[in-house]
């Protein structure tokens, strides 16, 4: 069946009717274009699709967009675009944090969730803040890094 939800999303209001069944990735991607969120394991293992539900970071392919309704979410599109990047995402580039890229945009809201909570985190604070998000490429170190920078 169709539900109809009131969400905000990047400080925007959306009215909508989804089916039961629709994921919140994929109204984000789908419905509203927000592209930024990836989906890699669809089984809430890797982290990629990583947004933030009320100041807590969620795997939007494990969450149903009925279960947001009332919510305020926040995708990676809210943080900064190519003419003006997040400290995050300037340090992930200058530190060499970014290597495919299709992690960061959920380690870069799990990044940004943490230092919401705990602006000062030690090395183990960051790893644990980071640790539901997998990446492929990078070793980790240098994410880890990009963050130290930022908390700085
Ligand atoms: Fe959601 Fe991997 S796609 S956790
Ligand atoms: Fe490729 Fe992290 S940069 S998965």
């Amino acid at each position: 069946g169709l539900v109809d939800i009131k969400v905000k999303v990047n400080g925007e209001e959306y009215k909508l009717q989804v089916a039961a069944n629709l994921r919140l990735v994929d109204l984000l991607r789908d419905k509203l274009g927000l592209i930024g969120t990836k989906e890699g394991c669809g089984e809430g293992e890797c982290g990629a699709c990583t947004v933030i539900i009320d100041g807590e970071t969620a795997n939007s392919c494990l969450v149903l967009a009925a279960q947001v309704d009332g919510s305020e979410i926040t995708t990676i599109e809210a943080l900064g675009n190519e003419d003006k990047l997040h400290p995050l995402q300037q340090s992930f580039i200058d530190n060499g944090a970014v290597q495919c890229g299709f992690c960061t945009p959920g380690m870069i809201l799990s990044a940004k969730n943490l230092l919401d909570h705990n602006p000062q985190p030690s090395e183990e604070e960051i790893k644990r803040g980071l640790s539901g998000n997998i990446c492929r490429c990078t070793g980790y170190t240098k994410i880890i890094k990009a963050v130290q920078d930022v908390a700085q």
